[in-house]
């Protein structure tokens, strides 16, 4: 089953911006990348480190702790084979970004 969580509206989050939210107790990253949203678990699949605190290097999120590198569009690593992070779909309803969650 899956349940649509507003995160935040619109205006909040820029391009170039990036927004974190608790959803029960889950860390969820919204970044917009030259307008284009894309959502995540804040959560970094090799060991856990916060995500929200990353680098952004284009599309390319690098995590603080050890330094892997995640395609936001794609959740996985560039050009290598491990771990991806969780993403969500994200949409755009009455003005307010919203994540989908599946439960
Ligand atoms: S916890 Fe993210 S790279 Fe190790």
């Amino acid at each position: 089953m899956s349940r649509r969580i507003p995160v935040c509206t619109v205006e909040e989050l820029a391009p170039g911006e990036r927004k974190l939210a608790f959803v029960d107790g889950r860390g969820i990253v919204l970044f917009n990348l030259a307008g284009v949203i894309h959502a995540i678990d804040n959560t970094c699949p090799h060991n856990g480190a916060a995500m929200a605190g990353g680098q952004l290097e284009g599309n390319v999120l690098r995590c603080p702790a050890h330094g892997l590198r995640f395609d936001l569009r794609t959740g996985c690593m560039p050009g290598a084979d491990g771990p991806c992070l969780t993403t969500f779909p994200v949409h755009a309803v009455d003005g307010r970004w919203v994540v989908s969650l599946q439960d």
